[in-house]
């Protein structure tokens, strides 16, 4: 193996992953004096502008304000007291505010979150090495594992004492572990999503959830020039099959209702998200704690997949912390049962979200009047909405800070 002089060879928290979770992780630790190294083997460029969801449960963006990287959010977030939900043309508005007590969610794009994380990284002194592909870890069961990793043609190593697998679904950290050791279990769902970004101002000023015969669609934003939707479609499909003219036809169908008009703008860019729900059990072996997608995935309704991430890597962080600065480790041993009942609560949310608002052809008349009767009490129970606004804005009594774990 060649040897670097100018890479390090050396840190205390090796990070695998530039996502939200490894960023904000190192910018924490950082804040803490704890040192890290991020590994990502993507360019700088490609995770800056990766399109996915861009909803923020107020948890999440109190860390990222704590993590000093909170500044254009802060500016430039859209403030939604209210979510519409939609049942062949009859709206339903959940009340999130007013429901939960004043909780939120803000709407501001994930690839602006990891812009932010990386320049506040940076601009703290940190390294962040972009194309550094991590190959594997060894020493799992000492006190100084490595990850070793190519970088700019050569093999280097990284000896640390812990390592943060935040390197999402397809990461390597997940293998470290012997096999059999990490138990997954996951769904996946007969239907996609496709994606657009289109130059118009949103057609409304909450999201709209809508469930339609012809299938799913969801109305979100990015800006006042930029509005983000998306329609249920096929597996099988491919972006070729999906011309302008076919997805804002489905738009208008599934979105629409009396009085009210989509407006359409040139699409800037398509994309079509699989969907899955995924669960590793536990979220640690020996020295290396998973946080994020590499840990597990949910379909993006109800848009929580990034604040998953910064839940756990609240969690990480926290009993990070209690090691090097109170030589505490009893939130690192109890990493991983302080977020799996927030990951199983989550993932039934999204699982809930997914399957009342998708259709799902060839489903029997039974079931299709069991999901049309659960929208329907949602319309006629404040209880059932106030349930789904408390898990839509994250909570209260499973967010990361609680450390909750089941008895
Ligand atoms: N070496 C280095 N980097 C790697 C490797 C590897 N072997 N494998 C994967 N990565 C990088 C990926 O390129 C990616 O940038 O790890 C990063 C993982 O980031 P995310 O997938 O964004 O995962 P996470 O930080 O957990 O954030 C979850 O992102 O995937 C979305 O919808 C998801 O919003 C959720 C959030
Ligand atoms: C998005 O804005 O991309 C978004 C919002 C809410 C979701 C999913 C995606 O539930």
């Amino acid at each position: 193996m060649k040897t670097s002089t100018s890479q390090p060879r050396r840190t205390q928290v090796g990070i695998i992953g530039a996502g939200p979770a490894g960023l904000l992780l190192s910018q924490l630790l950082h804040q803490q004096g704890i040192s890290s190294v991020v590994l990502e083997n993507r360019s700088r460029q490609r995770v800056e502008t990766r399109q996915r969801a861009g909803l923020l449960e107020q948890n999440t963006v109190d860390l990222l304000r704590e993590a000093g990287a909170a500044a254009r959010l802060d500016r430039q977030g859209l403030v939604h007291d209210g979510v519409l939900l939609s049942y062949n043309g009859q709206r339903h508005r959940v009340a999130l505010a007013e429901l939960t007590g004043g909780a939120h969610v803000t709407i501001y794009a994930q690839p602006e979150v990891i812009k932010d994380l990386i320049a506040r990284r940076l601009d703290t002194g940190g390294t962040i090495l972009f194309e550094a592909d991590a190959t594997r870890i060894e020493g799992l069961e000492t006190d100084s594992p490595t990850i070793h990793y190519t970088y700019q043609g050569e093999a280097l190593a990284l000896e640390c004492d812990f390592v943060a697998g935040c390197d999402g679904f397809h990461g390597i950290a997940r293998q470290a572990a012997p096999a059999g050791f990490f138990k997954t279990y996951d769904k996946v769902y007969p239907y996609c999503w496709l994606g657009i970004l289109a130059r118009v101002a949103p057609s409304t000023d909450e999201l709209i959830y809508a469930f339609h015969e012809r299938g799913f669609a969801l109305h979100s934003m990015r800006s006042s020039e930029i509005s983000r939707l998306y329609v249920q479609c096929d597996p099988a499909d491919t972006v070729d099959d999906w011309p302008d003219a076919r997805i804002w036809a489905e738009l208008h169908q599934r979105l629409g209702t009396a009085g009210w008009t989509l407006q359409e703008g040139p699409i800037l860019e398509k994309t079509i998200t699989p969907m899955r729900s995924f669960v590793t059990e536990p979220m640690q072996y020996e020295r290396l704690f998973l946080a994020g997608d590499a840990a597990h995935i949910v379909p993006p309704t109800g848009g929580k997949g990034l604040n998953m991430a910064v839940a756990d890597t609240k969690n990480l962080f926290d009993a990070l912390r209690a090691h090097y600065q109170d030589g505490d480790d009893a939130l690192l041993r109890g990493y991983s049962a302080a977020c799996m009942r927030r990951v199983w609560r989550v993932q039934e949310f999204s699982n809930y979200m997914t399957e009342m608002l998708h259709l799902l052809p060839g489903k029997p008349a039974f079931d299709q009047y069991l999901q049309q009767s659960r929208f329907d009490l949602l319309t006629t129970c404040e209880a059932a909405s106030r349930v789904l606004a408390e898990n839509y804005v994250g909570m209260a009594s499973h967010r990361a800070s609680e450390g909750v774990a089941l008895a």
